[in-house]
């Protein structure tokens, strides 16, 4: 099972105080350095986080693949095909969510879907489409020649009773083994973190997850010490 490291998170911290760190783009170098197998950022239309200047120097700068989450909107498709990620996750955005709040429907928005897929494949581009793991999503998926599905996997992630999480694993696993009948490869993703991984680790249909908020949060508790000792030892040289 591959990984992918979501860094939406480090442009959102970025922009509150509208400077220029912590960098995505270092991020995304630094997170290369350790084996990452690949760099994920949402460049929405709203441009909360991630700007085109951070996807143009990932799509330069990064050495393993770019994957691009979007809308299904021309100004965003425009803007793929430009940059040439290795894959383009089709995602639903809503302008007062906080995240992405769940799949896309790909049975009612076919024809915008079908569409998307066909300039981005033009382009040379890989297309995932991110869906709940219900069969007719996948069906329909397939027969828009999508190349991925990407599962969501918050309602597994948000679940409070071990039976509920049980029955959202299987529904994860059923729809992965579906989807890999029908040649589509499988991504997962959205709130796995470092407790839930242990067990979406045994779907072995899942070639790939990706993870943002749980790599994220860690990094600021476990790197904060070494940040105050870099500052006090700057302050004890006077
Ligand atoms: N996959 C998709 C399609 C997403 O929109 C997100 C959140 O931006 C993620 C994965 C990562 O989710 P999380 O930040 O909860 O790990």
């Amino acid at each position: 099972m591959r990984l992918c490291l979501n860094i939406d998170h480090v442009a959102t911290l970025r922009n509150a105080r509208g400077e220029t760190q912590p960098d995505p783009v270092t991020a995304a170098l630094l997170a290369e350095q350790v084996g990452i197998d690949g760099i994920v950022v949402h460049l929405r239309e709203d441009r909360r986080h991630i700007n085109e200047r951070d996807v143009r120097l990932l799509r330069e700068l990064i050495t393993t693949k770019l994957d691009l989450e979007m809308a299904a909107v021309p100004e965003i498709i425009k803007i793929a095909c430009d940059v040439q990620p290795e894959l383009a996750t089709i995602v639903p955005e809503k302008r007062q969510e906080l995240t992405t709040e769940g799949g896309i429907n790909v049975i009612d928005d076919i024809e915008k879907l079908s569409s998307a897929i066909k300039d981005l494949h033009k382009a040379e581009i890989a297309v995932s489409l991110f869906i709940e793991p219900d069969i007719d999503q996948i069906n329909a998926a397939a027969e828009i020649n999508a190349d991925f599905i990407e599962i969501h996997t918050g309602i597994f992630a948000n679940a409070v009773s071990e039976e509920d999480q049980f029955d959202e694993l299987d529904r994860v696993r059923l729809a992965a083994k579906h989807a890999k009948k029908l040649g589509l490869g499988v991504n997962a993703g959205h709130g796995l973190n470092y407790i839930n991984m242990k067990q979406m680790i045994q779907v072995a249909e899942i070639d790939e997850v990706s993870i943002g908020h749980a790599i994220l949060a860690r990094a600021i508790i476990v790197g904060l010490k070494e940040a105050i000792q870099e500052m006090q030892k700057i302050i004890q040289s006077k």
